[in-house]
């Protein structure tokens, strides 16, 4: 039997990089159905570069200030993913916003993680607003990329407990824990079909959603 070719997945990146780290962790076993060709940055000192880099994943820099403006910057960075054959695009901590032109190039194909519960906290500083309100429950979400920030629709969400001594730092790295677990979850219903964009939703099809393949409830306490 004739497996069925990887999807070619890029990923955009601006810095740390541990959820691209993920996706390539991930894509490192044959059976992922995605493989990961080629990683972007805008920003020359992104960490990321060199963790893609050792494990010999092409990367390339394309710094916003050597273009005229956000439309030039985002022509050169699908320029770029052409070059890569790219059919899928994830964002992973990519800090710049996106021109609705090349949103729209990659409609159904952009992906992006986001370090709360959607539609709860879009923007910055996620863990520091979700202490100031006092939530109990926090996590992150994978979704569609839209035009507006942090608003296409959902594909999966992993919630985690906030505890009462919480900080900044003890919540975003609980959260960050689940991201990894989340984003190459979701990025395989991408691939494998089972969830696509249409009519400004997410579509889901062959998803167990009783067994919570798209909520990952952690640390697991979801007892009958
Ligand atoms: C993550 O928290 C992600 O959810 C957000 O930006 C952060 C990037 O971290 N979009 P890293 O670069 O993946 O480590």
């Amino acid at each position: 039997m004739t497996r069925r070719a990887r999807k070619r997945v890029a990923i955009l990146i601006s810095g740390r990089g541990s959820n691209m780290a993920a996706l390539v962790a991930a894509a490192i076993d044959p059976a992922f159905p995605a493989e990961i060709v080629g990683v972007i940055s805008n920003r020359a000192d992104a960490r990321g570069l060199e963790i893609a880099e050792t494990h010999s994943i092409p990367t390339r820099v394309v710094p916003s200030r050597e273009y005229d403006g956000r439309a030039a910057h985002d022509a050169a960075i699908h320029e770029a993913l052409t070059e890569l054959k790219a059919e899928i695009v994830c964002l992973a901590g990519y800090m710049r916003l996106l021109t609705p032109e090349f949103v729209q190039k990659w409609k159904g194909r952009m992906i992006n993680i986001h370090p709360a519960l959607l539609p709860s906290f879009r923007g910055l500083d996620t863990h520091a607003r979700a202490l100031a309100n006092g939530v109990r429950v926090h996590g992150c979400t994978v979704h569609f990329v839209t035009p507006e920030m942090d608003e296409g629709p959902i594909i999966a969400q992993a919630a985690v407990p906030v505890l009462s001594n919480d900080t900044e730092e003890t919540l975003g790295a609980r959260v960050l824990k689940v991201e990894h677990r989340l984003y190459p979850l979701a990025l395989r219903y991408l691939v494998e079909g089972k969830v696509r964009m249409s009519g400004g939703a997410a579509v889901f099809s062959g998803v167990d959603e009783e067994r919570g393949d798209l909520a990952i409830v952690s640390p697991g306490q979801c007892r009958d």
